[in-house]
């Protein structure tokens, strides 16, 4: 059996993956339990509480033969307010393990990194070649920890690949985090009975995916040779406005709301749509989950 390690695993990508893999590997988590929403882990799964900055991280990489390191200060308003934090996490977090790993055997090294290195897009949809001009520090760490990964593979052969979610959503994002996404905020609101609340006109536009078409791509990751020395879009190629979102939402929670409309949030970006050729062409990804389907689950 392979052994896995999870960072994060705990949290909104990390606890998706370790129910995709526990009955085909062994796995342990680390994970410092600052985003979880997640009470208990399949059994067999080894959980260890700690940092990927500590010398435990380091460690967990030597012994594991996978690394799949989704673990991260993943607040971009966070990011605004601490970006020394930020980069410590995202940074020196993601160098810690990239060094282990460069010291060790791992047969992968998958980082998660995020449609943010590419700031406000100059043409939708956004390929990989994409002009990436991050707007904010969470941008720009994500960005550092890819091009070490990149170039770990170039210099020492590390086989590493990265993908770049575009808007995951799943269940299992913590609604009470006052940075969650929007689809869990209007979810919250529908539940409660109160209308959701539109940033600006509600005509921008997001690629929302769902979790489990995150987990598929990493999947590929995993078996495709080629994926290795690549950085891919992980999106579906579509996008809906934020005003069809709010409908959607709407009528699936049989919701009979008015939308509140509020100033435009600042630097928000205003159109973000994936471009995920690379991904077809080398990894064979087709996402699956219909943005219909994937709402669906929350009714659940
Ligand atoms: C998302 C990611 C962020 C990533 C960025 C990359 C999430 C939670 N955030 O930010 O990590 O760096 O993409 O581009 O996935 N909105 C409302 N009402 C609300 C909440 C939000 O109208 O109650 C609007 C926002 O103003 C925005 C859109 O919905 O225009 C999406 O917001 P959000 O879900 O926070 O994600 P992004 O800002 O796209």
């Amino acid at each position: 059996m392979q052994r896995v390690l999870i960072t994060g695993g705990l949290g909104q990508v990390g606890s998706y993956l370790v129910d995709a893999l526990y009955e085909e590997a062994q796995i342990s988590v680390l994970d410092n339990y600052s985003s979880t929403t997640r009470e208990a882990v399949p059994q067999g799964v080894n959980v260890i509480k700690g940092d990927v900055r500590d010398r435990i991280a380091a460690d967990l990489v030597e012994q594991n033969d996978i690394v799949i390191h989704t673990a991260a200060q993943i607040s971009v308003t966070a990011s605004m307010e601490d970006p020394l934090f930020d980069a410590q996490s995202n940074v020196f977090g993601t160098l810690n393990l990239l060094e282990a790993a460069r010291r060790s055997s791992v047969s992968r090294f998958i980082y998660i990194s995020s449609a943010a290195v590419y700031g406000d897009p100059v043409s939708v949809p956004v390929a990989e070649s994409h002009p990436q001009e991050p707007l904010s520090p969470y941008g720009v760490s994500k960005l550092s920890g890819e091009k070490y990964c990149m170039m770990y593979h170039k210099a020492f052969g590390l086989p590493s690949c990265c993908i770049r979610p575009f808007n995951i959503y799943s269940p299992r994002q913590d609604p009470g985090n006052p940075y969650s996404g929007v689809i869990s905020r209007f979810i919250e609101k529908a539940k409660a009975g109160e209308g959701p609340v539109i940033f600006g006109d509600g005509t921008q536009t997001r690629d929302f995916i769902s979790v489990h078409d995150i987990v598929d791509i990493i999947m590929l990751l995993l078996k495709k040779e080629d994926a290795c020395g690549h950085v891919f879009n992980a999106g579906t190629g579509n996008s809906i406005t934020v005003n069809e979102l709010a409908s959607l939402v709407l009528e699936i929670f049989d919701a009979d709301v008015a939308v509140q409309y509020m100033p435009e949030r600042p630097g928000d970006i205003k159109y973000s749509c994936s471009d995920i050729s690379k991904a077809r062409t080398i990894l064979g990804f087709e996402p699956k989950v219909s943005l219909r389907e994937g709402l669906m689950e929350f009714t659940e």
